[in-house]
């Protein structure tokens, strides 16, 4: 019997872990856990996403504090925002909600937070530290950490002896993912848009993580019996069975006809999606932590 990974629950239980860990720090030493989220822009989508991660910071009893910057903003007064919050003893992470409109450099803006309180993990010491093996300073984006939690649902923390392969090199997702395969002892492909024969290597994988942002790409016959298969993709397709201009969303794996031959598949929506805003609000708690000189939890 095929696994369909529960991403709601695993998400909903590391939630619980963060919230008992923040109400513990407070108890302790008075401090409370600061998330400050930026937004610049009337983007919808954003906003969801923006408002959701307050709502959860504050569900968590975190001190949740959200900057709404309107579309004209110039660049240097977002850079002074983030430089007042990297100063600000109350706020222990900052996110700045991308994509930031066209005028702005996000790269620039992204290193201008300090890396303690980087809790996307996008900052390029944080992506040196997990390359170099520093999960004791370091913060990893959200998304690829919370993805990890799902293989060692399946598989434990050791990873030895499996083959995983990642689709997608981003900086986002799949450069980290395959990091954090690397140090759980996996032997790590990691292919892309310049690939040759993927299905190929997925024949070859115990663990196959897919982020590639095409609906339904990963098919049954690049699975090999029992795998492992976690679909990181969100792509939203049209749906007539649904009615006239309905939609749908799926991720990067034809999750029906994949789900037949893997031994675990995490689903889209309910499987990665979940976890990125779960692993945002544990890295946040482990950077109040951290700025405490405390020993921050496992989650
Ligand atoms: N919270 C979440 O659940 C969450 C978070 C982040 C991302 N996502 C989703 O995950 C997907 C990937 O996100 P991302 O930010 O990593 O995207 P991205 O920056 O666009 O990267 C996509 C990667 O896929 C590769 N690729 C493109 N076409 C390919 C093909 N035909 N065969 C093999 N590889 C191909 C690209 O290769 P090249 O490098 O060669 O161009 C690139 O490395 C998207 O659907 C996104 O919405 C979900």
């Amino acid at each position: 019997m095929t696994t369909v990974i529960d991403g709601k629950q695993a998400a909903a239980s590391v939630v619980e872990g963060v919230k008992a860990a923040a109400s513990d720090l407070q108890q302790h030493t008075g401090i409370q856990t600061g998330l400050a989220v930026v937004i610049v822009g009337n983007d919808p989508a954003s906003h969801t996403y923006v408002s959701n991660k307050a709502k959860m910071a504050k569900h968590c009893g975190f001190n949740s504090q959200q900057f709404t910057l309107p579309e004209d903003t110039a660049e240097p007064d977002l850079l002074a925002l983030v430089a007042t919050l990297n100063t600000d003893p109350s706020i222990h992470g900052i996110l700045v909600q991308l994509p930031l409109p066209k005028h702005f450099d996000s790269e620039k803006v992204v290193q201008s937070i300090l890396p303690e309180k980087d809790v996307d993990g996008l900052n390029v010491v944080n992506a040196g530290k997990l390359a170099t093996g520093d999960s004791e300073t370091g913060l990893v984006s959200c998304t690829p950490a919370g993805a990890m939690l799902l293989v060692r649902a399946i598989h434990g923390a050791d990873l030895s002896g499996l083959n995983a392969l990642v689709i997608g090199r981003s900086n986002l997702f799949g450069k980290p993912m395959g990091q954090l395969l690397l140090a759980a002892n996996a032997t790590v492909t990691i292919a892309h848009s310049r690939s040759k024969d993927i299905a190929a290597h997925g024949r070859t994988a115990d663990i196959l993580v897919a982020a590639v942002g095409r609906p339904q790409m990963v098919k049954a016959d690049w699975v090999k019996p029992g795998a492992t298969i976690i679909d990181v993709g969100i792509n939203r397709i049209e749906a007539p069975e649904r009615g006239e201009g309905k939609t749908r969303l799926v991720g990067d794996v034809a999750f029906d006809e994949c789900a037949k031959v893997a031994g675990a598949i995490s689903p889209v929506p309910g499987g990665v999606g979940p976890m990125t805003i779960a692993m945002l609000m544990a890295n946040t708690v482990t950077a109040a932590y951290r700025a405490a000189g405390k020993i921050a939890p496992k989650f």
